[in-house]
């Protein structure tokens, strides 16, 4: 790196939209690029009220003399980059020169910094204003403290996301790069509670190791691919076994984390076959690539970049991840395309067009009716408006796909799908147990030992005392290990531990009421008749006669349909009966 300058007004002009800050992430975003192109050994973040009010991010880096300390707050001003040629081959995270000046447009900033720690400066401002500008004793390195963020912007301030989101976020985010830079101490803290404290390894394999525990890094492969002049290296899980969602696919391009569709599509494709159906690998991949193949000047947040071979990268990916599952599993995989091949009585491309208009149209003008209906006001959805539907005026008359119940009433067809009605039916009933304070729970014979992530934990802290209402008891054994005592009697001993981590996951930011709720509906999910499972008729049919009986039928507890109905009107009506 080399000193800092302002741009000239053509290279600044060739910069992708302005550097924008939106939320306390984009702050500690930029703070941390600095410190790793300052090539910082250990860099420290602390925050409070999930850096709202106060962000800090300390390094060891190479630090700035008193001129750069006064010119790194100018827009455009930058040690990275001098021309435009410069543009086409990035090697440091940022080159803009916009984040500190726009950081501090908008919070009040202190910034204290030596190049060899014995001259030092310290520089203050508020807004536009230098307040302070003076000599200072600092180590070597650079301390920036960003104080009430959007303090001139009402407005914004407003909108900013709770707490726990916003510290979620980060969270993730300095994972992130704990994971690119494995040689680097990352330390989090959050008010007087550190979060992590990674001190420096050697590899990406010991990092992992130390943010998950040795039961993840057991179950990963190891990638190392090259080919020309691209290397993709990393490691993918193991499968059959894969996470609901895909909150464990980090992927790297040029060590700069990007949330890049092409890698995580072919990603995704090469493991069709291999998982479940409704799990996703789990992925740390490093793509390197000379930096003249890959544009990061295209998106504000340098969260995406463009190929000049989108084609060939995808290609490679797609051969080193499926080259090494078939090593590692030895087997081939049933392919998507041989699975999802249609089946011999699927009507001619011709004709499925035709009635699949027709098709759509009816469902969706029946939902519609369907889904209107709220809490409390439900059944109206089975008679005109008033009438209460006589239960024996149903007849199921079969299971359709492993997925579906159909059954008549008089006014039409019913599809039921069977894992939403039975979640719908378990809720109420959970709901209605634990309002009745009889929400049985046991406890294992030996605890259960779960090893939570520090995103994880994170949530823990919050839905603690609500978890323990729905009857999980975790008491902490040290670091991130905890020990579940005690958890809801519905649920097997194999189950308990995912389905916490499942509720972890789905925590989100909202009103306690709600957020309980959450708990129950993912507790009924995870109980519920699974998509596929085959019913007798008599379990159909109590099914059934248990849905119509819950407040709201059409509706799962995580808001999904439970049915859609054909009208007769509609059916005569395709039928040309009328
Ligand atoms: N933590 C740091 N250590 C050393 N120098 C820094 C640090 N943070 C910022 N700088 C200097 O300030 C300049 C401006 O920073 P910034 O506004 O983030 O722009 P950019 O990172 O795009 O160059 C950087 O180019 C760098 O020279
Ligand atoms: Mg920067």
């Amino acid at each position: 790196m080399g000193r800092i300058h302002i741009l000239p007004p053509e290279v600044a002009s060739k910069i992708a939209a302005g550097e924008v800050i939106e939320r306390p992430l984009s702050v500690v975003k930029e703070l941390v690029e600095n410190s790793l192109d300052a090539g910082a050994r250990e860099i420290k973040v602390e925050l409070d009220r999930g850096g709202r009010l106060f962000i800090r991010v300390s390094d060891d880096g190479q630090g700035m003399t008193a001129e750069e300390a006064r010119l790194c707050f100018e827009r455009h001003s930058t040690s990275k980059i001098t021309s435009e040629d410069d543009l086409a081959r990035i090697t440091t995270l940022g080159f803009r020169g916009e984040a500190l000046p726009s950081i501090a447009a908008v919070a009040r900033v202190k910034l204290k910094t030596s190049p060899d720690g014995q001259r030092g400066t310290l520089v203050e401002r508020e807004g536009e204003r230098v307040i302070r500008f003076e000599e200072a004793a600092c180590p070597r390195g650079t301390i920036i403290e960003v104080r009430d963020l959007f303090y001139n912007l009402p407005v914004r301030r407003k909108f900013l996301r709770s707490e726990t989101t916003e510290l979620t976020r980060i969270t993730r985010l300095l994972l992130s790069y704990a994971q690119a830079f494995p040689q680097v101490r990352f330390t989090l803290r959050h008010g007087s509670r550190e979060i992590f404290n990674y001190p420096p390894v050697r590899s990406l394999r010991e990092r992992l190791f130390q943010i998950y525990g040795p039961e993840l890094v057991e179950r990963l492969v190891e990638v190392d691919f090259r080919k020309n002049k691209y290397h993709l290296w990393g490691f993918l899980s193991r499968p059959p076994a894969g996470r609901r969602d895909r909150s464990r696919q980090f992927c790297y391009i040029n060590h700069r984390w990007v949330g890049d569709k092409l890698v995580l599509t072919a990603l995704e494709q090469s493991y069709q076959g291999w998982l479940e159906k409704g799990q996703h690998p789990e992925a740390w991949l490093f793509l390197e690539l000379p930096p003249e193949e890959v544009d990061v000047n295209v998106h504000p947040a340098k969260a995406e970049v463009r190929f000049k071979q989108p084609q060939e990268i995808f290609r490679i990916i797609r051969l080193a991840v499926t080259d090494i599952l078939q090593q590692t599993m030895g087997v081939k995989p049933i392919t998507s395309t041989s699975m999802n091949k249609e089946s011999p009585f699927s009507p001619t491309l011709k004709d499925r067009r035709y009635s699949q208009e027709k098709e759509e149209r009816v469902i969706r003008e029946t939902s519609e009716v369907l889904f209107e209906a709220r809490d409390g006001e439900v059944r109206s959805i089975f008679q005109g408006e008033t009438q209460q539907p006589e239960e024996q005026s149903i007849v199921v008359l079969g299971q359709f796909l492993g997925l579906y119940i159909i059954a008549t009433t008089p006014e039409g067809l019913l599809i039921i799908d069977q894992h939403n009605a039975h979640e719908r039916v378990l809720f109420e009933r959970y709901l209605e147990l634990y309002q009745k304070k009889e929400f049985p729970r046991k406890s294992p014979l030996f605890p259960l030992v779960i090893e939570l992530s520090p995103d994880q934990e994170v949530k823990l802290e919050e839905a603690q005392s609500l978890l323990q209402q729905a009857g999980f008891r975790l008491e902490p054994m040290g670091g991130r290990t905890y020990a579940l005592q005690e958890f809801p009697d519905i649920l097997a001993e194999e189950e308990a531990k995912n389905v916490l981590e499942a509720i972890l996951e789905e925590w989100r930011a909202e009103k306690n009421q709600e957020k309980f709720k959450a708990i129950l509906a993912t507790l009924a999910c995870r109980t519920a008749i699974k998509a596929g499972e085959r019913l007798s008729f008599s379990r159909m049919k109590y099914l059934v006669e248990e849905l119509l009986k819950t407040a709201n039928p059409s509706l799962c507890p995580h808001g999904r349909p439970v049915m859609v109905k054909l009208a007769v009107q509609e059916i005569e009506k395709a039928l040309k009966r009328r």
